[in-house]
Parts: structure tokens; sequence; C-alpha cells
């Protein structure tokens, strides 16, 4: 098996699932490629003891993340730090000729975007995907492989999105995804935006234009020492799209929402597909189950699949067991891995996003700003 050396910037929520997701490699199968954790970075050095526990391999622990990318064993770097780092640690990572796996949104706003897709084309050696697990959820991969068959017909409508709860709680501290300055004028959207956009834009669903309305709910939060401050960014955002069916040429309703304030819902992303021929619709909120209507012309009835872990990279775990969060950041890391590795993508569901896919989710991003700012229809 040949092993890509890594490094990670940023040890926080998603650096830790990634750190562990490396650590049980062996889960999987068939994979002729893996990733060795050398190198590992924070400015808070309170996170290196963790990982220093857990990965023998680990050879350089610094809080300057210009000194693991002087490091010539490092081959790719794994990056999840706050958005208004993006531009500088992302342009630096590839001129240094490091291979990047980033965190989303890649820039914190469409300036920072265009500055990182400018590294990406004066290296194009460099191999740089985006995040977003979303998609490798086996009931997902179900539904992907019925577009990739053309099995929903003439689609009707698109519904995809990303809802959160915990925001309800006006009590809840700010954190610096709640702040303009660091997470920035996307809001919500930013931060969700895409994960419900990877399905539709890997299936060519693009939106062409966007009507969207933003709501900022909660305006002040208390900060660590109990007193309120401004709480400035979008808590929910719904996008009305004009997208475009490459299948039939015809045009189609593409919703997305992106919440931080849907009450009742965790962590829930799902997506919902009506065509003609057939529907299909998934929900992590019932992560294994995929509701399929196929239309013949006689009843119309939706029935229930219950998936297994059938992932898009197999593993050792039993085919009726369930399959969560752990295996999605996993799988995605496989995805990233084998699309380097083998130079194409396993399959168009089973791979990372691209940096086009993700500089296309930024024009959706400021022209829906625009919209509702304008309370107008934009162009994407
Ligand atoms: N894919 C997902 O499901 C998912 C979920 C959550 C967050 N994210 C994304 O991951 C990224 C990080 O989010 P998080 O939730 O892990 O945040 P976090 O705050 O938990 O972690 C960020 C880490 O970056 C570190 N950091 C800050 N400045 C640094 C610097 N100059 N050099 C090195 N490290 C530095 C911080 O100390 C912190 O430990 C963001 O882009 C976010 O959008 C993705």
């Amino acid at each position: 098996m040949r092993t890509v050396k890594f490094g990670i910037i940023g040890l926080g929520l998603m650096g830790r699932e990634f750190g562990s997701a490396a650590a049980r490699w062996c889960h999987l199968l068939e994979m002729n490629v893996g990733p060795e954790i050398v190198a590992i970075c924070d400015t808070n050095d309170a996170l290196f003891s963790w990982f220093r526990d857990h990965f023998p391999t680990i050879r350089l622990v610094t809080k300057n993340y210009q000194e693991l990318l002087a490091d010539g064993e490092v081959e790719a770097v794994y990056c999840a730090v706050p958005h208004n780092l993006h531009r500088q640690l992302y342009t630096d990572i590839i001129s240094a000729g490091k291979h990047l796996l980033g965190e989303k949104p890649f820039g914190i706003d469409k300036p920072a975007n265009d500055a990182i897709m400018e590294a990406i084309r004066r290296h194009a050696r460099v191999f740089v995907r985006c995040t977003s697990h979303f998609p490798f959820f086996p009931a997902m991969q179900r539904l992907c492989r019925m577009i990739d068959e053309q099995a929903f017909g003439r689609i009707i409508e698109v519904n995809s999105g990303f809802l959160h709860s915990s925001d309800l709680n006006a009590t809840k501290p700010i954190n610096w995804k709640r702040i303009v300055e660091i997470n920035g004028e996307y809001g919500c959207m930013g931060d969700l935006g895409m994960h419900p956009c990877h399905v539709p834009f890997k299936a060519g669903w693009y939106p062409r234009t966007v009507r969207a309305i933003l709501s900022n709910l909660v305006r002040e939060r208390p900060d660590k020492q109990g007193n309120m401050v401004p709480c400035d960014t979008w808590d929910n955002a719904t996008l009305l799209c004009d997208a475009v069916d490459p299948g039939s040429g015809e045009p189609f309703p593409l919703t997305i929402k992106t919440q931080r304030i849907a009450p009742g819902e965790t962590d829930t992303w799902y997506l919902e597909v009506k065509g003609m021929k057939a529907c299909a619709r998934w929900s992590s909120a019932n992560a294994r189950r995929l509701e399929v209507l196929e239309y013949t012309g006689g009843e119309q009835t939706w029935r229930r699949i219950d998936t297994g872990w059938e992932a898009a990279y197999q593993g050792i775990t039993g085919g009726i067991f369930e399959f969560g969060f752990t295996d999605a950041v996993q799988q995605l890391w496989a995805a990233f891995l084998y699309e380097f590795h083998e130079g194409k993508p396993k399959s168009r569901f089973a791979a990372c996003v691209t940096p086009e896919e993700v500089a296309y989710s930024h024009r959706l991003f400021t022209a829906a700003l625009a919209s509702h700012a304008r309370g107008t229809v934009e162009t994407v």
C-alpha cells in the first residue's frame, strides 16, 4: 500500500475527526493507498497531547504552519482552520507544493476563493479537493446511483438542505462561527452551504438564478464572560434557485436551505429529488433509510429501503450494520486518496468536491447576499 504523509493544520473539532479516521484506516479494505500523519500544527498547544498520545508517527509538532510546510517529508495537508484564515493558509499550502484537502468554504468570501483558485491554477501539479461527506452515506450513494442511471426522468424539483437547531438557545455562548470577521458575510451559507450543494453540483444541477431570504434571528449572544455581544451572522438562509437538468435541458426549481435555527433538527442533511419517472428522498435524521417512489402508470407508492453498511469504499463492517458520521468522514478521506492515487474518482458521487464546484458555491452565496439585500432575483 502506498502511504501518503500528511500534515494536519487546525486540530479542533474537524482536525481530530480526521486524525481518528486515519488511525483506523485498517477499517477499509481494497485501498491501495493510505494516510500517515507525520506533522501537526495548531496555535493552541493544549490540542497537541491527544495527537501525540495516539499517533506515534508524528515527528513534527508546531504552532507555526510555515514550519510544517517547510518539512520536505509532508506530501499533503488536511487544513481545518477558521474561514478568515483559508485564503492565506490554503494559498501558502498550495504554493509550497503540498496536496490539499481543505475544509469548506475554501475562503471567507469570493475574493478569497478567487485567490485560492488562482494559486491552484499556478500549481497544476498540486491535487486540491474540498471536504463534504454528506453523499457518502450508503442511502445517499444509492440515490446518487439513480441520478447516474437517469432513473428520475424529467426533473420536477430538487430540495437540498442542512439544518441545525442548537442556536435556538439564545443563551448559547458565541463562537467564531457567529462572528462576521471570522466566519464571513455568508453566515450559515459559508459554514453549512457546501454540503447541500455537493450532490446537486455533481449532478450538473447548477443554479442559474437565485432568490434568497436570509434571517438573523438572534442578534446578541453571551461571550465567555457572560457579557452580551453582537451576533451578526445570518442564522438561516433559504435559496430558491432556477437550475437546469442537463439530461432534458429543462429548468426546474432547486431549493437550498442552510439553517442554524431549525427547531428539533440536531444535524440534519437532506436531499429530495422529484422526477416524472421516480422520486427519492433521504435525511440524516433516519440515515439508513432511502425512500423511493417509482411511477409506471399504476398506483403511486413510496417504498422504504433500509440500507446497511454498503459504502463506496468497502470496509470490514458487516453489511447489515449502521453507517454513521465517522464512517462518512473516513469515506471522504478515502475518496481524496483514491482520486489522488488513481488519477480519477472511483465514481462521480464517490468523490470529493472539486475546486471548480466550490468556486461555483461562492458565486451562488455571493448572488444570494445580493438577492436578499436588494429583494431581487440575481444571476449566479
Ligand atoms: N466538514 C464538516 O462537516 C465540518 C464541520 C465543522 C467544521 N468544518 C470546517 O472545518 C474548519 C474548522 O472548523 P472546526 O469546527 O474544526 O473549528 P475549531 O475552532 O474546532 O478548530 C479550528 C482550529 O484551528 C486552529 N487555528 C486557528 N488559527 C490557526 C493557525 N494560524 N494555525 C494553525 N491552527 C490555527 C484553532 O486553534 C482551532 O483549534 C472550518 O473551515 C469549518 O467550516 C467542517
